[in-house]
């Protein structure tokens, strides 16, 4: 028997600052209809999601899936696999593969590797350097989610640090800028003193004070500046201290905002009393920091000075990280645990249901404007996730899609589980298994 619609009854429905039980019904690759009763009919597929919640597909505005070129770390099949058991239906990627994704040829190509291997909604961010404005401006804007600029230095060496550049990007383009913000010249300035002290032995627990929060604040007070000078849309990867908040407001709402921040699992979740068990393993750039800095990030997020929840998952491989403070990369994988993540943080009482779904579902698709996704609505693509709020698992390794094949939360348990995945209107991923028929599409951006 074959169905031409799938309804989902008796779910709980968080959506729109509001959970309420509904029924869903999906026709093709779009949800029909919300409504309190659905009446089922022969051609319906019935999924009775009594006791589950369901929420809309996750968006993560910043992922790193390293291919092109450093596919022995991962590749957009397998963290695209990864990003379905974890909830996540769409992903922004980042340019610093190699080559990098700073010509309109390397972005090209990135989409048309995606268009037969990713298994989620995808869209890729194209990569500012000091000397690529012709191609900015010359970017297909309904494609294109965003120009991420690194202000500091990160994995990839791409680093823009000519001020008359950054000014006259930050003047010509509309589209979003995304940035990483460490200022590279206090970085030097610690690691050198820390050089001075321990020679070649710097314990990870100087990460924080070389990359420090005098890094972070300089450069994010500098682009936030020259966005208020220029206009420029503005959104800011990543915050990982108390300080940056004074930078950002929440006495306008969200979509009047041309300057927004994110926020990441990895700072909310981690702070510098967990190098000592972790070691290089969460070594991030920006650094994981003080647990006074992750409380004022958690209230930064529910108090809405914080826009956006993502992962920034940067896969490395376990040899890699395991190695000397200095040549440990930074990064992590997080995309399959980012939302069980925030489940159990909403059981300890750190976050309700409904921000998690206005962080890490609508706030992406406003920001950038993603074309009929992020909310459940009638008419907008049927992306959305199932969940067991109440289910605990532990992370083993077993369990783990990433290429890379480890978490810096093996061994933690997590309460709430991503149940089900669907993806355009097909179930994607249950029981732990994704499945192979490819639902994904490109993302595309709804702007004139
Ligand atoms: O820790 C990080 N790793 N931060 C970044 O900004 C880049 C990322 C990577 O690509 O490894």
């Amino acid at each position: 028997m074959t169905f031409s619609k799938i309804l989902i009854r008796n779910a709980k429905v968080v959506n729109d600052n509001q959970i309420f039980d509904f029924d869903l019904l999906i026709n093709g690759n779009r949800i029909e209809k919300i409504a309190t009763k659905i009446k089922s009919s022969s051609e319906m597929k019935v999924f009775d999601a009594e006791g589950k919640y369901i929420i809309p597909g996750l968006i993560d505005d910043q992922v790193h899936f390293r291919e092109p070129g450093l596919t022995y770390k991962a590749c957009i099949e397998s963290e695209s696999k990864a990003a379905l058991a974890g909830g996540i239906t769409s992903f922004l990627e980042m340019p610093n593969t190699e080559p990098q994704t700073t010509t309109k040829i390397e972005w090209e190509e990135k989409n048309k590797k995606a268009s037969t291997t990713s298994y989620a909604n995808y869209a890729f961010m194209f990569g500012g350097t000091n000397d690529n404005l012709d191609e900015i401006l010359a970017l297909d804007t309904k494609r294109v989610p965003a120009v991420k600029l690194f202000l500091g230095s990160s994995t990839g060496n791409m680093l823009v640090d000519n001020p008359e550049v950054l000014k006259s990007i930050f003047n010509s383009t509309k589209l979003v800028i995304a940035v990483h913000c460490e200022d590279e010249h206090t970085i030097q300035r610690n690691l050198k003193a820390a050089q001075q002290k321990y020679g070649n032995e710097i314990p990870i627990s100087e990460h924080p004070n070389i990359r420090s929060e005098e890094a972070c604040y300089l450069s994010s007070s500098k682009a936030v500046a020259l966005a208020k000078e220029t206009g420029a849309r503005l959104h800011v990867f990543h915050v990982s201290t108390a300080r940056e908040l004074e930078l950002f407001r929440n006495d306008i709402p969200f979509e009047e905002k041309k300057i927004t921040a994110e926020v990441c699992t990895h700072h909310l979740w981690f702070s510098s009393d967990d190098y000592l068990e972790k070691g290089t393993l969460i070594k991030w750039n920006p650094a994981v920091k003080t647990k006074a800095d992750r409380a004022a990030l958690w209230d930064g997020l529910n108090t809405d000075l914080l826009d956006v929840l993502a992962t920034d998952h940067a896969p490395h491989t376990e040899l890699d990280k395991n190695q000397s403070y200095i040549n440990a990369p930074s990064g992590g994988p997080l995309v399959q645990h980012a939302l069980p993540a925030l489940l159990t943080a909403f059981h300890k009482g750190k976050i309700t249901l409904e921000k998690i779904v206005q962080k890490a579902c609508h706030n992406p698709a406003i920001l950038f404007d993603v074309k009929d996704r992020g909310f459940l609505r009638e008419g907008y693509f049927a992306d959305l996730v199932v969940i067991d709020i109440d289910k605990t698992f532990e992370v083993v390794k077993d369990d783990l899609l990433y290429k890379c094949g480890w978490s810096p939360f093996e061994g933690t348990q997590f309460r709430g589980v991503v149940e089900r995945t669907l993806l355009n209107g097909k179930w994607v991923y249950k029981d732990g298994i994704v499945h192979s028929d490819s639902a994904a599409m490109e993302l595309t951006f709804d702007r004139t």
